[in-house]
């Protein structure tokens, strides 16, 4: 059973140049759904619009991001509900921080450097409960720290004065406070030192088992894939172009762009070189017609230059948008 089902979404910025408006198409046609209790991963290079596409399924659509066309459902057990036809803010809000919560990159902004972490949760919890009796809420706030092996004292403290990594941890506590069935979280551990990193991922699997909630979890960094999702998209200039459960992404991948992206990374005992992805990703204010990875694609051939290939079945669960693929059929 799907909890998010995303159709067609278009998600653009209008930016303005020299006195003319640009269209960046950061999200342009993505559908894909996520099942419950799932951990669904989103990965891509550096400005191929994962940030954008989790905006825009979390329902954070401020301006200069429009959204142009599609639909997101969240089909909760009690309540099916149409995130971007919900009335502006205030509607959207009531959902954000009790049913969904997102994490932002470079989520270290979220806590105020000017006041103690438990003010931070106070503003989070009064947002959303009413809990006049304080005593109730240090004790609610008490054992969510106590389920992920956080200690109280870090109440007292102030932003600066915690490490990056404790820090980290306490924004994905805030942003899991009120138990959201669904979390987005959006490079929660980039900027991370490795043993840091590891640390933050096993308390997000904790978190995870303990509430049983769905998240979606957008990283660059495959290697936090493998070892945390379920399942995974590849994004590729405003589109997904790959999706699959993690084992088949890392051993059968099937997109010359994933496949791309897997020879980058760096494999235990093996000493050659790793080539990083070799081109750079296209503008999306112009965005290359027919396949947009034609231009990079060692497999490119003529009609990759007209037309675009749509995400096909390429095995049980397994989506791939190539014309490589349409011939194996
Ligand atoms: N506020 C904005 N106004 C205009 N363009 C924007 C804005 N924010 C992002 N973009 C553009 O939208 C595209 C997608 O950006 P996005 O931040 O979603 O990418 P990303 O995959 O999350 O990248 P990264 O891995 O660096 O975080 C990029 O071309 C980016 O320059
Ligand atoms: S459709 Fe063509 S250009 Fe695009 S990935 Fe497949 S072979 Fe390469
Ligand atoms: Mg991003």
């Amino acid at each position: 059973m799907s909890i998010i089902d995303v159709k067609e979404l278009k998600a653009y910025y209008s930016t303005e140049k020299y006195g003319r408006i640009y269209r960046v198409r950061a999200v342009d046609g993505v559908s894909f759904q996520v099942h419950k209790n799932e951990i669904f991963g989103i990965a891509g290079e550096s400005g191929c619009g994962k940030s954008t596409l989790l905006k825009a399924v979390s329902g954070l659509i401020k301006p200069p991001l429009e959204i142009m066309e599609g639909e997101v459902v969240y089909n909760f057990d009690d309540i099916r509900l149409d995130i971007l036809s919900l009335k502006e803010d205030k509607q959207r809000r009531k959902v954000r921080g009790v049913r969904i919560s997102h994490v932002p990159q470079g989520s270290m902004s979220v806590l105020n450097p000017v006041r103690r972490i438990k003010k931070s949760f106070h503003d989070i919890v009064d947002a959303h409960l009413k809990i006049e009796d304080r005593t109730l809420f240090d004790d609610m706030v008490k054992k969510h720290l106590d389920a992920l092996g956080l200690d109280w004292s870090v109440m007292h403290a102030f932003p600066h004065q915690l490490s990056g990594g404790m820090r980290q941890r306490i924004t994905i506590a805030l942003a899991t406070i009120l138990k959201p069935d669904i979390i987005f979280a959006d490079e929660p551990t980039t900027a991370l030192d490795v043993v840091v990193q590891r640390g933050v991922v096993q308390l997000i699997k904790k978190i995870k088992k303990e509430q049983q909630n769905t998240l979606i979890m957008v990283t660059h960094d495959l290697a936090i894939h493998a070892n945390l999702c379920d399942r995974l998209a590849i994004m590729y200039a405003g589109k997904i172009v790959e999706e699959a459960d993690v084992d088949i992404m890392f051993n059968q991948p099937k997109h010359p762009y994933t496949l791309m992206l897997l020879k980058s990374l760096p494999k235990l005992g093996d000493k050659s070189n790793r080539v990083s992805a070799p081109g750079a990703p296209p503008s999306l204010i112009h965005v290359p017609s027919g396949c947009r990875f034609h231009p990079r694609c060692p497999e490119a051939m003529e009609r990759c230059r007209k037309e675009n290939p749509e995400l096909i079945e390429a095995g049980k669960g397994h989506r791939v948008a190539c014309f490589l693929e349409e011939g194996s059929k």
